[in-house]
């Protein structure tokens, strides 16, 4: 088979290990893979390298992606500038030819929501066979238990936590760390519990500045005069208000999301007496190496879509269902996947006594 293999949208700990696994089980079984660069726009301008055993070497540990990501070039809203405008184009024949002129059995795209959604999308309107591979550290794609990236970015917010920890009780501080995740709460969810939060903050469960006082002011009582509170960026204030780091910006996906801690410390600090900081985690959760976890799961994840490819099982999107990998149909990646308020794992931090503000 000739496979075609790109990322698309944001990047996340892990895209090389599946470009490795991709490659790797193709070259063992005699195919050919071609890697398209910077996502769909390679496939648009028809900018791809053969892959072979020397292009994936090393990458197993390594952040980021080789072939290059974007999350902004939809090919079939493609932006372009005509006479000094601004004009969408749909770019679907272009891509439709370089695919076949390049004589490829199918395209292995690994992205987010966005880009799965996009790939069905592009193979309904093209002959472009797809399968997808599903990344992002927010975990919140449908159909999937687990999304590869997530957890090495939980590993590095625990890691923030835990060195947030040992500070917030020297100085006696409440100290916030805001961890990503767009609308959904799962970073903070797992970090808060592997690094022992006091009160996790998600945007699926309402809370009130008074939940959190109550909580910080027991904890006083109890002679612990320090408290750590880890919250997800896509929280809200109790008025309903999205904090961000670009006002003008008015396409929901394209907001920048960030600053609520600040805007939480500021407030704790106005309504008790103890010092607050807060610390804005960022980017550091996508960089870096994955963890052992996700490079197992990535190799897992790379050989199945190519197994897809060879059982001719085409607009599939890998995924972990039961604990098993398996796949679903690209048409039921639908809306976001978000932490319900009875999650198991909420239960389980209630029990323990950790606080989500309410
Ligand atoms: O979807 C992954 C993610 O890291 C979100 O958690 C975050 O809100 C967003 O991407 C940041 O996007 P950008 O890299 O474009 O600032």
């Amino acid at each position: 088979m000739r496979i075609g293999v790109l990322t698309g949208g944001g990047d996340c700990p892990g895209l090389n290990a599946v470009i490795r696994a991709v490659t790797r089980t193709a070259i063992s079984h005699g195919d050919k893979i071609f890697g398209f660069k910077d996502g769909f726009k390679g496939l648009i301008e028809n900018k791809y390298i053969q892959l072979n055993h020397d292009s994936v070497s090393g990458i197993l540990i390594r952040g980021g992606t080789i072939l290059g990501t974007t999350n902004r070039d939809n090919p079939l809203k493609y932006e372009q500038i005509v006479d000094g405008k601004k004009v969408y184009v749909d770019m679907s024949r272009v891509i439709n030819n370089n695919y076949k002129n390049l004589d490829l059995d199918c395209l292995v795209v690994i992205g987010g929501d966005g880009t799965m959604r996009m790939a069905n999308e592009i193979s309904s309107k093209t002959d472009i066979k797809v399968i997808g591979v599903p990344k992002t550290i927010d975990n919140d794609i449908v159909g999937t238990e687990m999304t590869f990236g997530f957890s090495s970015a939980v590993d590095v917010a625990t890691e923030a936590l835990d060195r947030l920890h040992s500070t917030a009780e020297s100085h006696h501080r409440v100290m916030i760390l805001e961890v990503m995740g767009r609308d959904a709460g799962w970073i903070a969810l797992h970090a808060g519990i592997a690094g022992g939060a006091d009160i996790i903050l998600i945007p699926e469960i309402p809370y009130s500045i008074k939940g959190i006082v109550d909580t910080i002011n027991d904890r006083i009582r109890r002679g612990k005069h320090f408290s750590l509170i880890i919250v997800a960026e896509g929280v809200k204030t109790p008025q309903g208000k999205t904090i961000t780091r670009d006002e003008e910006e008015k396409k929901p996906d394209l907001i920048k999301l960030g600053g609520i801690s600040n805007w939480l410390a500021r407030t704790i600090e106005k309504v008790t007496n103890v010092e607050c900081r807060a610390t804005i985690l960022g980017h550091l959760q996508r960089g870096g190496s994955p963890n052992s976890f996700d490079r197992v799961f990535c190799t897992q994840l790379g050989a199945k879509a190519v197994e897809l490819a060879y059982n001719g099982k085409f607009q599939e999107m890998v995924a972990l269902v039961n604990n098993k990998i398996t796949s679903i149909p690209l048409s039921r990646v639908k809306g976001v996947k978000l932490v319900k308020p009875d999650d198991p794992l909420v239960v389980t931090a209630k029990d323990i006594g950790i606080s989500f503000g309410e």
